[in-house]
């Protein structure tokens, strides 16, 4: 028996909170369990009564004496604890608690929360929430909530850090027709988090799709690792782009800021579906919950008016799939039938007048075409559409084909008798093409990920340079020496610009010989991130006279910033070149203090990500880059070069030639260089220089932890 068969699967359920007045939370929550044909065993807790709803009410969960599997706690948060302690006495299987009042309020509330959880610890008792809305288990008959007491079964799992959230999903379901294997309301997430629910739900039969509303991701890394193995697809909204929706998330469920470029890039190289608002959540998981198995791309439109048909192809064309090029023959029999005027090519136009059978004809002949893989039909309601006919001939049509088939009716209350036939026989239905191309595209590319994570292979060995390379930074912490850090990059042939660290003027004379003139003097400090800004570069320094001027300036601005023990460098100038910027940082745990000097670990990061981009000194303002999560794979660097315009001209625009290969080669080698150096935090090369055939660093920065 799996732990989280006690939530989703008990045998008993204690409601305390349980109450003589049917409006309250906790007596909602015993008369759905009981509405939803549960058929354990039922017990309600309050001291002040002896009955409620027809069961013989106890006064604590230790006054039960038979076994009890789940203790569904809803009653005020400051007497929570109490009722906690009970449960531990009586070793319940588990416990919900759907009180809110803890860490979303502020650090009170999370020692409340953690006192919770340090007491439950002792038997091991699993918890759900704080600040949660309970579970549904449609396959058990359970519906432990306080929402409608009537879930459409089906097979969607939902997992949701917001309770509300969550009810507005089961809502919507029922309107469209797709129903839920489970929900799972997460609230705070003081024990039980998403990832104690992914293994579980795959290996559940009723489930079909995983869908999840995240504030923030419990285990970064044990994510990664649980979604690249599931079976089942997972769907993730996950909010907090903007300032102000991250301080929103704070006081809702107590979640920290986590970086959204690193939680892309995490989702996507672990094969799961992170969708950007609630309508592309919700029909995603409508696509994927009916239409089984790997979809092509190549899509064929059907619509009675043209305007809507030219939208579509758009949304289509622009989100990366395709629209179909129907067969010559295919073209041919829709033109033989169809009336003249009308469109044969796609988008198809069975133009303003079609009824029903025409509609049903283009849409049979479209469907036997190889060239197409899906089928969206659009609708416009116009005097004579035939709304309710075309409905039940599209649904006639569906059953006698396996490709995808999605309905848009487009307005209002005229169409709903249309929308509504559709969507009771399991045919997905939109009300707009965007929201049918958003989850279309959701669809397509989860297999192709899928594709591409089976050809993944996580395991970098350790190279030659491991040991070496640490024993160097045996001691470091923090930011290392300049120098020190360019002899690593060495040991892993990591092309650097020649340089020179002279000790003295005189010594900067002889180094700007050898590297010969003109040449650029750098002011180097670990405080100096951003050497520009403060004018700690002397760019195309011609001979001696101007290097004693640029050294002497520089001198007296390190006194100036006082920047104790810094160093200068000297490095040819050249000009040019394309600036790239390559950055490696370790996303860290999140901690948080609890009383005086304590720490928690509130999240647990997604560890190393590398970044690659536009160098040079707007790295900023053009904000040219794409982040990818290390280990990379080739086909992540092929990716991280198309997604950026420093990698498109790389490649060679407007006859200008520059040499991928020794860039790429350079990503690798640094990719094997993080894996060796396990406390790397941050390695930020910039610029990376690419000129012609060649390939130099002439910037590092490196930390360690
Ligand atoms: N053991 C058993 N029963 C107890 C008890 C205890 N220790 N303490 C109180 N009770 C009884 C009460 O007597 C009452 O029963 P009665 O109405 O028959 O007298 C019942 O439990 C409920 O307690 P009450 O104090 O009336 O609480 P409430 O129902 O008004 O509020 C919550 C409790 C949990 C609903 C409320 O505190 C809360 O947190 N609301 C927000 C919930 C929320 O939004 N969660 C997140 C959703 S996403």
């Amino acid at each position: 028996m799996h732990f989280i068969d006690n939530l989703l699967k008990p045998g008993s359920i204690a409601v305390v909170g349980a109450s003589r007045e049917k409006q309250k939370l906790g007596r909602m929550v015993l008369d759905n369990i009981v509405k939803s044909g549960f058929k354990g065993k039922i017990y309600p807790i309050n001291p002040k009564a002896k009955r409620i709803a027809g069961f013989t009410c106890h006064p604590t969960v230790s006054a039960v004496r038979q076994k009890i599997d789940l203790v569904v706690i809803s009653i005020p948060a400051s007497f929570v604890l109490d009722v906690v302690k009970d449960c531990v006495k009586k070793s319940v299987g588990a416990v919900i608690v759907i009180a809110s009042g803890f860490s979303e309020t502020g650090k009170d509330g999370l020692e409340q929360e953690l006192k919770l959880k340090e007491v439950l610890a002792k038997k091991n008792i699993p918890l759900l929430g704080p600040n949660c809305l309970g579970i549904i288990n449609t396959s058990a008959h359970i519906n432990a909530t306080f929402a409608k007491p009537t879930i459409n079964a089906g097979n969607i799992a939902f997992l949701s850090q917001s309770g509300a959230l969550g009810t507005a999903a089961l809502d919507w379901a029922q309107k469209v027709g797709i129903g839920f294997s489970h929900f799972v309301s997460l609230g705070n997430k003081l024990d039980l988090s998403e990832n104690n629910f992914i293994e579980y739900l795959n290996a559940d039969k009723n489930v079909g799709v995983i869908g999840m509303y995240l504030e923030d991701f419990t285990d970064g890394k044990k994510f990664m690792e649980l979604a690249r193995t599931s079976s089942k697809p997972i769907i993730v909204l996950k909010p907090g782009k903007s300032k102000a929706a991250q301080h929103a998330l704070g006081s809702h469920t107590g979640s920290m800021a986590q970086n959204d470029l690193i939680i892309s890039a995490a989702l996507e190289q672990s094969g799961v579906i992170q969708v950007e608002t609630i309508e592309e959540l919700f029909y995603t998981l409508m696509f994927f919950s009916w239409h089984k198995g790997e979809i092509g791309n190549k899509i064929a439109v059907i619509t009675n008016a043209g305007g809507p048909g030219v939208v579509t192809t758009d949304e289509i064309e622009i989100k990366g799939l395709k629209l179909a090029r129907l067969k010559s023959s295919t073209k041919k029999r829709l033109a033989l039938t169809l009336p003249s005027s009308a469109n044969c090519n796609n988008p198809i136009d069975v133009l303003g007048d079609a009824l029903a059978d025409r509609y049903a004809f283009a849409l049979k002949t479209v469907l036997a075409d190889r060239n197409v893989d899906a089928v969206m039909v659009l609708l416009t309601p116009q005097t004579m559409t035939d709304i309710v006919g075309t409905a039940k001939e599209i649904v006639k049509v569906t059953k006698t084909s396996k490709k995808l088939l999605i309905s848009c009716f487009l307005g209002g209350r005229d169409v709903e008798k249309g929308r509504e036939i559709i969507s009771t026989s399991l045919i997905p239905g939109v009300a707009f093409p965007s929201d049918a191309v958003d989850a279309l595209t959701n669809l397509y590319r989860y297999y192709q990920g899928k594709k591409r994570l089976s050809k993944r292979s996580s395991s970098v060995k350790s190279s030659k340079y491991a040991k070496k390379v640490n024993s160097l930074l045996e001691g470091v912490h923090g930011v290392v020496d300049t120098q020190l850090a360019e002899r690593i990059l060495k040991f892993y042939k990591i092309p650097l610009l020649r340089s020179h660290f002279p000790k003295d003027i005189a010594d900067a004379r002889r180094g700007a010989d050898k590297v010969t003139y003109p040449i650029v003097l750098k002011l180097i400090h670990p405080k100096l991130v951003h050497k520009t800004d403060v004018k700690a570069v002397k760019l195309n320094v011609m001979n001696n006279k101007q290097l004693v001027q640029s050294y002497n300036e520089l001198s007296l601005l390190a006194q100036r910033l006082k920047l104790e023990g810094y160093k200068m460098e000297i490095q040819p100038f050249i000009t040019g070149t394309l600036e790239l910027i390559i950055g490696v940082k370790y996303d860290e745990d999140t901690e948080i203090q609890v009383g005086h000097a304590k720490t928690i670990v509130k999240s647990r990061g997604f560890g190393h990500s590398l970044l690659f981009g536009m160098g040079g000194i707007y790295t900023e303002v053009f904000k040219d880059v794409s982040l990818k999560m290390i280990p990379l794979v080739d086909d992540d660097i092929t990716d991280i070069l198309n997604n950026t315009y420093a990698g498109i001209i790389l490649k060679g625009e407007r006859g200008v030639n520059y040499n991928v290969k020794k860039v790429r080669d350079v990503i690798k080698k640094i990719n094997q260089l993080v894996h060796d150096i396990s406390n790397l935090r941050e390695l930020d090369i910039n610029p990376l220089f690419a000129c012609g055939k060649d390939v130099w660093v002439v910037d590092v920065k490196m930390f360690v932890a």
